[in-house]
């Protein structure tokens, strides 16, 4: 699903970056350009950042 239309970001490319190690959205808006046009995807970019980074999180805490 694109979640930027402005620069045809999709959710998966987001959670592809954040999984290749972007932690923020500043990170994310430097990589792919996310928010930084017309900003109204930068809620649901947001979103998946913070749902993305505690699975990441989670997965970590069961490999230790
Ligand atoms: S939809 Fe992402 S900057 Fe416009």
């Amino acid at each position: 699903m694109y979640i930027c239309i402005c620069h045809g970001v999709t959710d998966k490319k987001i959670a592809q970056t954040i999984e290749e190690g972007a932690t923020s959205m500043r990170e994310l808006s430097q990589q792919l350009g996310v928010g930084t046009q017309c900003g109204k995807c930068t809620n649901c970019t947001k979103k998946i950042l913070n749902e993305k980074l505690i699975e990441i999180v989670d997965v970590t805490d069961q490999v230790a």
